[in-house]
């Protein structure tokens, strides 16, 4: 009885839902005096076909959002958002570098807030992976390693080194003592069925040696000495040690294997679209084409599958990797940066989350039965007993075909597969969106009040940031230092200055060669901006350049300013490429053809800059000047304004036209770089996309020759409802009056639905129900409970044409579309219209005809 009581105690943690029916089952339990171990606290554990859940084989569906990546304010919506597109489980990183910035000194609030994360999880039902790492790659800065770690004497990182893995095993060990404490495993009776040790180190294990395989077979059995009840995974390991699962990462895994018969197929990032960079163009991942990935995996025998990401979310602060990620983590994932679910991705996933658990029973039943009836025709047959599930592909990049199976004929559009929960009938085909798609546009303040910023601010102040070296600590070397070792990443600025005295060459016009492993690169002459430059991404992002000069008699000052734009979070040994102004520094082309090379002088060093060490960010302290002209498309200036929030419930984003580079405070709290000068290339786009085909990151951009980001995301909670502080540091010139405020929202809901549709996948077997034969039905919803369909702007039925936003009448139209879909759905906040002729009339006989619509709610 005793055992019993604490056995319970254990497992007292779930939702409040779930608590009081664990006090039901307790009672109960307790009652009948059984041991209560496998009823309250789920074992977690796997076979060849799946993990297993209180002994049950699942087919689960799940989502990656990394907490710091939007705020606690925003989590239960996303988490809602993620349990109502069909997930089952949420993943994330545990971002090391967020909980230890300085050894030993843990910080686990606000945005860091782990276990209130993981909770919320809970809350909304849901599992949890958690992905500990603690190397966690993610785009995050140097990979999710604080930068303490690299100063500790005598460390390598992610290999057979004592001092590494003493680190890495008392922050993981740390992470699941928590973990424990707050009972939030399943084996504890909370939501935490997974987690991940290491992160694709087997892509990049090569040039480790023999140290690698003895370092992963070490983080193997650390990990499972912890003892947390639940399954480990290596994700990208081929060489996984037992009893950890090695998983797959990629655009497509239905060809993954695991590494022994023993373990489950699982997928654990299938990339919903890329990251954004400073100066890329915008990654998009067509949803036909993950549907496709995803029904691919399942059909050949995968059980779990998690999107990366399913929320990206925004890399405030100087979290973003890099170098040069960019400040948005959108990702083109299924809900978007400012938290919006994005259609029709959002909704065909969750179809096709629908579609595949109604195979789940036949799924965890058995392995599939695979043939090639064709070329590049795929059937696979779940069967057993009176279940069976089939799933018919066609993987040909530009034909469609027609499967025979059971004596039926079934059409397959290219690259596309059809799911059949009863080895008859077509549920859905991955190709075929029945979801409505939807516009999100930026709304400005100006735009709606006809007020400008200048307007809506109390004006601008402003304080100059000096050129060169103006701070106490300052120290002076002999020759060239690496970066990130004298910075330890404090600061994005390294200030490199030097006085050289020159009397024959005054006035003349020479070269500054400078070479430097990167990021970035500003070159002052006697505090004048004589060249900027950048590295290459080809190049591990080092720059090497030749920048004209000009000098004058005597003593000329040489100041260069090193930016790092993110640490480097990928590769073999990425944590000591290294940056900054390694040299050589010469001057070229003096007189008489004479180069002088400054790399071996005694220069001085500034880490950071004054306004940093001031505090300027919070806007509090300072002198900001606003009396005389503000200055504008100048190098380095401060600047500080206060405004009126945005109103409504919108997101609220800063559109950042007009400024340069920097980064930028709203009430203290950094949003992130702004870099809204870097600009995508011309000719990486494409106009239309085909998703048919094998995707890759650079398939299907856009935005080509445009800012790579203009738009930042500002979290609601960080507003208050009026003095709100926005600070920025302009690094390299902009005008902050042509700054902008303005809130996110959906513009238009549009659906485009053909007669050859399949029926909503909630209607599957109604008509084998109710006996009446159920066709296409185009739906639309509103995003918010509480606005309701107010206008439609564009209804046709025939054969309608164009896209979203720019729909127009084809060549048959039927007359009826309008006055039917406005009689359905004006005044509703959701509404259902059959699309066929029973509705509409049949306004062009023997061709194919669909409807599409495109409306407003408010
Ligand atoms: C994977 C990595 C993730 C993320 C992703 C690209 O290789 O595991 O952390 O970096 O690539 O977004």
């Amino acid at each position: 009885m005793y055992r019993l009581k604490a056995k319970a105690r254990l497992c007292f943690v779930l939702t409040r839902g779930a608590m009081r029916r664990n006090q039901i089952v307790l009672v109960l339990v307790w009652v009948m005096g059984i041991y209560a171990t496998t009823l309250l606290c789920a074992t977690v554990d796997y076979d060849h076909r799946a993990l297993l859940i209180d002994g049950k084989r699942r087919v689960l569906i799940s989502g990656s959002i990394h907490y710091p990546r939007s705020t606690p304010e925003m989590w239960p919506d996303l988490i809602q958002k993620s349990k109502d597109g069909g997930l089952d489980v949420i993943e994330t990183y545990v971002f090391w570098n967020q909980h230890e910035p300085v050894r030993g000194q843990y910080n686990f609030e606000g945005r860091n807030d782990l276990v209130r994360f993981v909770k919320a999880v809970a809350a909304a039902g849901l599992y949890v992976h958690l992905r500990i790492g603690p190397y966690v790659c993610a785009e995050w800065n140097y990979g999710g390693f604080p930068l303490w770690l690299h100063f500790i004497p005598g460390i390598k990182f992610r290999t057979n080194n004592e001092p590494f893995k003493a680190e890495m095993k008392r922050f993981t060990a740390k992470i699941v003592d928590i973990m424990k404490q707050e009972k939030l495993y399943a084996s504890q009776g909370g939501p935490i069925i997974l987690s991940q040790i290491e992160n694709e180190y087997g892509n990049i294990d090569g040039p480790y040696g023999a140290a690698g395989k003895s370092y992963i077979n070490w983080a193997a059995s650390m990990a499972t000495s912890l003892d947390t009840g639940v399954p480990w995974v290596m994700c990208q390991q081929a060489d996984a040690p037992d009893p950890i699962i090695n998983t797959c990462n990629g655009f497509y895994c239905d060809q993954f294997t695991p590494n022994s018969n023993k373990k489950p197929k699982m997928w654990t990032e299938n990339w919903t679209g890329w990251f954004l960079s400073f100066g890329g163009a915008t990654p998009r991942r067509p949803v036909e084409d993950i549907a496709f990935a995803v029904a691919r995996f399942f059909q050949r025998g995968g059980t779990f599958q998690n999107y990366y990401m399913y929320h990206g979310g925004t890399n405030f602060d100087r979290t973003s990797g890099g170098p040069f990620i960019a400040t948005s983590y959108d990702y083109d994932a299924p809900i978007d940066e400012y938290g919006i679910i994005r259609q029709p991705k959002w909704g065909h996933l969750k179809d096709l989350h629908k579609a595949i658990k109604l195979c789940e029973e036949a799924l965890i039943a058995t392995d599939p039965t695979i043939s090639s009836p064709g070329p590049k025709l795929e059937v696979a047959v779940y069967k057993t007993g009176d279940k069976c599930a089939a799933f018919l592909a066609n993987d040909n990049d530009n034909s469609d075909a027609t499967v025979k199976f059971n004596g039926n004929s079934y059409q397959l559009p290219a690259w596309s597969v059809s799911i059949l929960p009863d080895c008859k009938n077509v549920v859905l085909n991955t190709a075929k969106i029945n979801s409505a798609s939807m516009i999100s546009s930026f709304t400005t303040e100006s735009s709606k009040a006809d007020t400008s910023l200048e307007a809506s601010t109390s004006g601008w102040s402003w304080i100059s940031e000096p050129v060169g070296i103006s701070k106490a600590d300052s120290f002076a070397k002999i020759g060239l230092v690496e970066q990130i070792n004298t910075t330890a990443d404090r600061s994005d600025y390294l200030w490199y200055s030097l006085s050289v005295d020159l009397q024959d060459d005054a006035g003349s016009q020479a070269v500054l060669h400078v070479e430097s492993l990167g990021h970035a690169l500003h070159a002052f002459i006697n505090g004048k901006l004589a060249g900027s430059s950048q590295g290459i991404n080809s190049n591990k992002h080092a720059l090497n350049v030749d920048i004209p000069i000009t000098l004058v008699a005597g003593k000329n000052t040489i100041d260069l300013l090193s930016l790092t734009v993110g640490l480097q979070n990928y590769g073999s040994f990425f944590d000591i490429w290294g940056a900054g102004i390694t040299g050589p520094v010469i001057l070229k082309g003096l007189k008489n053809g004479n180069t002088v090379d400054l790399s071996s002088q005694k220069w001085t060093y500034q880490v950071g800059l004054k306004g940093e060490d001031l505090g300027l960010s919070s806007g509090s302290s300072g002198q900001w000047n606003s009396q005389s002209t503000l200055p504008k498309n100048q190098p380095f200036i401060w600047y500080k304004t206060n405004f009126a929030v945005p109103s409504g419930s919108n997101p609220v984003a800063i559109d950042f036209t007009g400024m340069g580079k920097g980064e930028a405070w709203v009430n203290g709290q950094s949003i992130g770089r702004y870099w809204p000068t870097s600009a995508a290339p011309n000719g990486v786009c494409s106009d239309s996309c085909n998703y048919r085909g094998p995707y890759t990151s650079t398939k299907c951009q856009t935005n080509c020759g445009k800012p790579s980001q203009t738009l930042y995301h500002v979290p609601r909670s960080w507003l208050k409802p009026d003095g709100n502080i926005l600070v920025l540091f302009e690094e390299s010139g902009g005008d902050p009056t042509k700054i902008s405020f303005g809130t996110k929202q959906v513009a238009s809901l549009c659906a485009h639905i053909s007669d050859s549709h399949l029926p909503p996948v909630e209607m599957w077997n109604s008509d084998t129900k109710s006996g009446k034969k159920v066709g296409p039905v185009l739906s639309l919803k509103c995003p918010h409970q509480d606005q309701v369909i107010s206008s439609v702007k564009f209804a046709s039925y025939g054969t309608p044409l164009g896209t979203c936003g720019d729909y127009y009448h084809g060549r048959c139209s039927s007359n009826k579309a309008m006055p039917i879909v406005q009689k359905a759905c004006i005044g509703s906040s959701s509404c259902s219209v059959g699309v066929s002729t029973d509705t509409f009339g049949d306004p062009c006989k023997g061709v194919a005809k669909s409807l599409a619509v495109e409306a407003t709610c408010t």
